[in-house]
């Protein structure tokens, strides 16, 4: 088991945005978190990456408690996230924003420079390196925060909504990644409006409503229970 969230929560003065959640994924796994708005998806991010501190619960990573140690410590062991909201360092070309994720875990800015030109291939960004981070439409942009996070080396990879605000082409453009970066090894956990993307992508599927994880299980599962079609879903879709 690569994480394991145990009884977590995280209150802001009145509001409980996460209050309770326990889950785990397993290695290898892809692992979708759904739930409607403010269901508190991105709060349980910045609790595993370490943005933020827990109110109380804990979260394992690899077997070792890793609650509320600070993000580069994490960034270091092997957890690596995108940001739902991209952003790029705008003023500096894309090649030089992966360098900065790159520099997680080398010193010599040869070895930066070399790995993040290997992830810029992966993502498709190779051909734009010298392009100014701003100069990016918002499908590039995504690339380029999933390349930035590639670039730290994760073994988990925590991606917040990539393809929020994509068409439907570049959708179909970025999925290929996601399954790729899995068969490489890299255990993902992936926050999704898109019920297409996370029914056919994930392994398995966590609900959230009001900080409070109402189901499990596999997409059929999933799209098959009530409370998730009542919470979420709405009752006319169904992915049976
Ligand atoms: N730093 C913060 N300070 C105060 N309240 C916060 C903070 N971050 C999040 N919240 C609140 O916590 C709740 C959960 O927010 P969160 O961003 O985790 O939801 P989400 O599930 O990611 O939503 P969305 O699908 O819109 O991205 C919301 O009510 C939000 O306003
Ligand atoms: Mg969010």
């Amino acid at each position: 088991m690569i994480l394991k969230v145990n009884d977590v929560s995280k209150h802001f003065r009145g509001v409980k945005a996460v209050n309770g959640a326990s889950f785990h994924v397993e290695e290898g796994e892809i692992v979708g978190v759904i739930g409607p708005n403010g269901a508190g998806k991105t709060t349980l991010f910045n609790l595993i990456s370490g943005s933020l501190p827990v109110t109380s619960g804990t979260i394992e990573f690899n077997g070792e408690n890793i609650t509320n140690q600070k993000a580069y410590l994490l960034c270091q062991k092997g957890i690596g996230r995108t940001y739902q909201v991209v952003k790029p360092f705008g003023g500096i070309s894309v090649l030089e924003n992966v360098m900065v994720g790159a520099f997680n875990r080398h010193n010599s800015r040869e070895k930066a420079v070399e790995n993040s030109l290997k992830v810029l291939k992966r993502v498709g960004l190779y051909e734009k390196r010298n392009q100014i981070g701003n100069s990016l439409t918002l499908a590039d942009k995504k690339r380029l925060e999933v390349a930035k996070a590639l670039a730290t080396e994760p073994k988990l990879l925590l991606l917040d909504e990539v393809m929020a605000g994509l068409n439907p082409t570049e959708v179909k453009e970025i999925l290929p990644l996601i399954t790729e970066l899995r068969a490489s090894g890299i255990t993902i956990v992936i926050i999704e409006h898109l019920m297409e993307v996370v029914m056919t992508t994930c392994d398995r599927i966590v609900v959230v409503h009001h900080g409070v994880k109402i189901a499990e299980g596999t997409p059929k599962e999933i799209s098959n229970n009530p409370e998730v079609i009542k919470a979420y879903l709405g009752e006319e879709v169904s992915y049976a």
